[in-house]
């Protein structure tokens, strides 16, 4: 179990190596996630277009181990964009990963940048 969630590191923009498409913007939803693949990670794509801002993050929920985060619900919570999962309804921050109630679970999060249309996602590996 250990491993599967330790493949998971939060990449800050600083430390990008490869900057991978994943798509155009038309193909993910509005308000709401996706999943991609990148090696061995599922990571989870959100597009809240309310703000016109992208997050993406680990696809897997740390609490019990399920592939479940793109499903989850967006929003925010005291302006800190958050998903939470929908199985349990955990709330983690987009910008650093943090569990909002002060759980010790945490996501992963990774940059996300938008050029000419396209979708990217930063990684470190
Ligand atoms: S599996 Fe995500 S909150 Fe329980």
């Amino acid at each position: 179990m250990q491993d599967i969630l330790s493949q998971y590191e939060t990449v800050t923009e600083n430390a990008v190596k490869e900057w991978f498409k994943v798509g155009l913007t038309s193909d993910f939803p509005e308000n709401s996630g996706a999943c991609i693949k990148y090696k061995t990670k599922q990571i989870a794509v959100y597009n809240f277009a309310r703000t016109g801002k992208w997050y993406a993050c680990q696809n897997l929920c740390p609490h019990k181990m399920e592939m479940v985060l793109s499903l989850g619900m967006i929003g925010d919570k005291e302006g800190v964009p958050k998903v939470a999962c929908p199985m349990h309804k955990k709330n983690f921050s987009l910008e650093d990963g943090s569990n909002l109630a002060g759980e010790d679970l945490k996501i992963a999060t990774y940059p996300v940048k938008i050029k000419d249309g396209n979708v990217y996602i930063g990684f470190s590996d």
